[in-house]
């Protein structure tokens, strides 16, 4: 029996860090197994702009416990709006700090108000980032109220993708945290451009988990969890070896009283024990092999950046979750909270 994994250190390519108190509450966890990750700029107001992205990535750094410092590179996003000019995709591009575009439907999720109303909308910008070889990442989910929430992927990859696609071919896309099989299909077929993260707890939970002996509201995230048959096909795109397809937590950290509400917020923070829930979910589908090309290969490969050259060590080790994590003077209740799992980072 494997008892140990040494693998590439791995980077996260979608998290969402937060800013202030809870940015230095949650940082630690990403930064103690991650080289790199995908920061998020859905804050607060939004980071729409290259000087608001350079401000954050500063707040983030020095948000850093010491014994981290120099051990964790944030890569920046910008938030995309119906009026981002195409100047602001050159700047961001020329600040080489700046690694995507985040596109959110407006009212698609937790911060996107302020989202894109109508991607016709942003052509120019498009065609700017297009020109200048700065990725899409998008939110695939439509937010009409008549489409079902659980079709909402595979409406976007209909209405808005494979259009968006058509016009610009040469624009880079990651379709974020896909959840259904109609994404991992589409991905795989589509053109080299285009490739997708997938979450872990997409990995490990169907849609069952949301209502297991009651509402689970800590189970509820954005795309919604899935049918077991979605599941099983993320799983199967995660361990083929298809470099389309790379690790993106989406840890997503709401207080608890945010969460256990009558109307409860979107995101799941897995960024405690993120590397573990991966390989807890790869040895699954015996596919422990397969874990370092996902989690530290394919990634880099995609946002063309050199891959890491540092390791990590998970051991066969049961080990119980902590209950909750402080965040902020309240708390934060971490994914299988209080329960055991079988990887340790070392
Ligand atoms: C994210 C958040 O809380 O910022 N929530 C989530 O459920 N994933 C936003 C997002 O990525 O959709
Ligand atoms: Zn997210």
């Amino acid at each position: 029996m494997l008892t140990s994994i040494t693998i590439t250190r791995p980077d996260d390519w979608h998290l969402h860090l937060r800013d202030g108190e809870q940015l230095r509450a949650v940082l630690p966890h990403t930064a103690k197994q991650f080289a790199r990750a995908i920061i998020m700029p859905n804050l607060k107001p939004p980071v729409v702009t290259t000087e608001m992205a350079l401000a954050y990535r500063a707040r983030i750094l020095a948000a850093l416990p010491v014994a981290l410092q120099d051990h964790f590179e944030p890569l920046m996003t910008l938030y995309l709006t119906d009026n981002t000019p195409s100047s602001e995709i050159i700047r961001a591009k020329e600040s080489a700090v700046i690694h995507g575009v985040k596109l959110y439907p407006a009212g698609a999720t937790t911060n996107s108000d302020a989202g894109v109303t109508d991607i016709a909308k942003c052509y120019n910008t498009l065609a700017a980032m297009e020109r200048n070889n700065l990725p899409l990442l998008v939110h695939g989910e439509v937010t009409d109220t008549d489409v079902d929430v659980f079709d909402r992927e595979k409406v976007f990859i209909d209405r808005i993708l494979i259009p968006l696609i058509r016009h610009f071919p040469g624009l880079r896309i990651v379709f974020e945290h896909v959840t259904t099989r109609d994404a991992v299909q589409f991905v795989t077929e589509v053109s080299e451009r285009i490739a997708a993260t997938i979450t872990a707890h997409h990995l490990l939970l169907n849609r069952n988990a949301i209502f297991q002996g009651g509402i689970r509201p800590h189970h509820y995230c954005l795309p919604v969890l899935k049918r077991e048959m979605h599941r099983q096909a993320l799983l199967e795109a995660a361990t083929s070896g298809n470099s389309k397809f790379f690790l993106g937590t989406d840890s997503a950290p709401h207080a608890q009283m945010s969460k256990e509400n009558a109307c409860g917020c979107a995101g799941i923070f897995t960024a405690h024990a993120a590397i573990e829930f991966y390989a807890a979910a790869f040895e699954q589908a015996g596919a422990l092999n397969k874990l370092e090309a996902f989690a530290s290969f394919h990634g880099a490969d995609f946002y063309q950046l050199p891959r890491n050259t540092s390791s990590i060590t998970l051991k066969k080790e049961s080990w119980i979750i902590p209950e909750r994590f402080d965040y902020s003077g309240e708390q934060l209740i971490p994914l299988y909270a209080g329960t055991p799992l079988n990887w340790k980072l070392v």
